[in-house]
């Protein structure tokens, strides 16, 4: 089922057609967040192809989003590893195919799991390093050529929680502190060619694996400066913002959305540390 609808053009900020002619290509478009930054894109008039590994959630999420407005058209490029560069350019060469040309890019692929350090093996650490940061990387180096001929831009799924020293999420922390020095240096290096690179920090938004796993069915809220937690729609409005003309001089800066709340400190429910952890510091060590 998607998120968004039609109301999101007749009743929403941005106008119908914004994106028309344009083509974004999502990696983990499949995913809670970055379906509805692929919903709020296509209701406004692109193309999208969505990249994941899963070939029946890829395709049927494809298929709802194209639904949502006639026309439109959303490529599922199913059985791909971000991993994997190779896999990700056969996608794009099967996208430009299909649809003409890539215009905007999320990197979005994630992978995530509580462990504390002890328990990380150096494989896991490894994986999500591999899946959040070369991921990243690779999906850029995938589609450098029509971001290059299109003046595209990209937008990298980041988060706050490298912000400050986040337990259990040693692995995911470095990954997204990698994933921003990798956005600026690309805003940089490629800014000359009008190729502009952003990341933007969901924070705890609501019906996400990661939020369940963090609040622990704890309610958080009063924690959160604005009283609330974030939805998807926020990430797609922010998303949609980033990529349209209004947002043609921003680049190599990360857009936090997340109601103010990591100027307040992480917490795992209503303590800093996960309960069990010196149990769990203490246990045998995995390698
Ligand atoms: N705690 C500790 N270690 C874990 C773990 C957990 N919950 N889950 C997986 N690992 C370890 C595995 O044990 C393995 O290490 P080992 O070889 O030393 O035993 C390593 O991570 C790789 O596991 P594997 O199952 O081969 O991973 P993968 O590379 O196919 O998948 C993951 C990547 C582990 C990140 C997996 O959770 C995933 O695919 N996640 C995608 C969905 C997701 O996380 N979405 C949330 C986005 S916020």
């Amino acid at each position: 089922m998607t998120t968004l609808d039609q109301s999101f053009v007749t009743n929403g900020t941005f106008k119908a057609d914004l994106f028309k002619g344009k083509v974004v290509f999502i990696t983990g478009g499949a995913g809670t967040i970055c379906r509805v930054q692929a919903e709020a894109m296509v209701l406004l008039g692109a193309n999208a192809a969505i990249l994941g590994r899963n070939q029946e959630k890829t395709e049927k999420a494809a298929r709802e989003i194209e639904a949502l407005r006639p026309g439109a058209r959303v490529v599922a490029c199913s059985n791909c590893d971000v991993r994997e560069v190779t896999q990700i350019k056969e996608a794009v060469d099967r996208v430009v195919a299909e649809l003409g040309r890539i215009d905007f890019v999320i990197a979005g692929a994630a992978g995530n799991f509580l462990s504390d350090f002890n328990h990380l093996s150096s494989n896991a650490f490894k994986s999500v390093i591999g899946i959040d940061l070369l991921g990243s990387f690779n999906t850029v180096k995938a589609c450098y050529d029509q971001l290059k001929k299109n003046k595209g831009a990209i937008l990298f799924v980041s988060a706050t929680l490298h912000y400050y020293g986040v337990p259990f999420q040693v692995h995911v922390g470095a990954a997204k502190a990698g994933v921003d020095a990798l956005s600026n240096a690309l805003a940089v290096e490629l800014g000359p060619l009008g190729v502009r690179s952003n990341c933007i920090a969901p924070g705890a938004i609501a019906g996400t694996e990661g939020f369940d796993r963090l609040t622990r069915g704890v309610d958080l809220k009063k924690q959160i400066p604005l009283q609330r937690y974030g939805t998807t729609r926020d990430i797609a409005e922010a998303t949609v913002f980033l990529f349209s003309p209004a947002g043609t001089y921003i680049t190599g800066t990360t857009q936090v959305v997340d109601g103010a709340q990591w100027h307040m400190g992480f917490k795992y429910g209503e303590d800093i540390y996960p309960v069990g952890l010196t149990k769990m510091l203490n246990e045998p060590s995995k390698l």
